[in-house]
């Protein structure tokens, strides 16, 4: 069973990212086989400086790494080391109508808060189909927000399939985690990027706590009871909690006396326990560019074999292979 999944490099790696697909990808090495990219092609989409661009790739290169990425055992590599990605992007393009593209939710939403649309942007599924197609991936594992890219996955590949009476292109089959489907930002919306409502794994102490600070509450004072249920620092709690913390945080809840900026420490806490076992080796990587180039090179050197002979019997089957 092959497992592949992407994350853009388009700013800097948050805790919605970790748990609705990070983590899940880490752990996964050990069920299947693991290919894991950073869709850098696809970051041009909102990335449109030089030096952002680098430092992000390196800076998700990090990330992972220090997570438990392990480079030997899995597949890790950068988008755009691997071409033949852009050339399936083509072909399949040519499968894909123009009206599958106009319902995709993500442009819908990024028109919508009146980004400009440009032909990278609406294309933009259909290179996320070559992502999965070009590999064979049977489970992609995302965030509840990129379901709807896999489906258009299975569509485009389901007319390849059938304009040339082949099962050539393996359907895929997204992996969801319903609790971490979707990590609420600060605001209470969909932690995003691109909605500036985030919260860093490995920002600074400051800057984590800024965040976490940030996020926003009821108005309800120190000596009224609150509620939990609808809560957005307990909902982010949640991620990090046992059973039996959570229930002792509900009782703090429903005890007058303390105010939200209490429970935001708490959860505050919870982060930097969680991210500090990786900071060593996060702080290794940085001091090693040269090493994470090497892997990177690695791991390209192992996805392109596969995408070779991918795209060989994909050339053969549309008129391509012969001359
Ligand atoms: P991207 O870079 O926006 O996000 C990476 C992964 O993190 C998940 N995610 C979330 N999960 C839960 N709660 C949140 N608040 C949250 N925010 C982000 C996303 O669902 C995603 O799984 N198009 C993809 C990248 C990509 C890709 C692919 C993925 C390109 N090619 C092929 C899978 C297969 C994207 O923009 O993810």
């Amino acid at each position: 069973m092959r497992i592949l999944s992407g994350i853009q490099p388009s700013g800097t790696i948050h805790i919605g990212n970790y748990f609705g697909m990070i983590k899940k990808m880490v752990e996964s090495q050990d069920d299947g086989e693991l290919f894991a990219f950073l869709a850098s092609y696809h970051a041009l989409t909102s990335v449109k400086e030089k030096e952002a661009l680098e430092n992000n790739i390196f800076e998700a290169a990090v990330n992972f790494l220090a997570l438990g990425m392990d480079p030997e055992k899995s597949t890790f590599w950068v988008q755009h080391d691997v071409k033949e990605v852009l050339e399936l992007y083509w072909i399949l393009s040519n499968h894909t109508s123009m009206g599958l593209l106009e319902r995709a939710h993500s442009y819908k939403d990024k028109t919508a808060k009146g980004i400009q649309a440009n032909h990278g942007l609406f294309s933009y599924p259909v290179l996320m189909a070559a992502d999965i197609l070009l590999f064979d991936s049977n489970i992609v594992p995302v965030g509840k927000d990129q379901i709807q890219h896999v489906e258009m996955t299975r569509d485009i590949a389901n007319s390849f399939n059938h304009a040339y009476k082949k099962e050539i292109l393996i359907l895929p089959e997204a992996k969801v985690d319903e609790i971490v489907a979707t990590v609420p930002g600060t605001d209470g919306a969909k932690m995003s990027k691109s909605y500036g409502n985030t919260i860093d794994m490995f920002g600074s102490k400051k800057k984590v706590k800024k965040q976490v600070m940030s996020i926003v509450t009821d108005s309800k004072e120190l000596d009224e009871p609150k509620e939990w249920e609808n809560c957005n620092i307990y909902k982010l709690c949640e991620l990090f909690m046992s059973e039996e913390e959570l229930k002792e945080l509900q009782q703090r809840y429903a005890t007058p006396g303390e105010g939200y900026g209490h429970f935001k420490l708490t959860l505050l806490d919870k982060i930097n326990e969680h991210f500090e076992p990786y900071a060593e080796k996060r702080e290794y990587f940085i001091n090693n560019p040269q090493k994470v180039k090497e892997i990177l090179e690695f791991g390209a050197s192992k996805a392109r074999k596969v995408a070779r002979a991918k795209m060989e019997q994909i050339r053969e089957i549309v008129g391509l292979g012969l001359y």
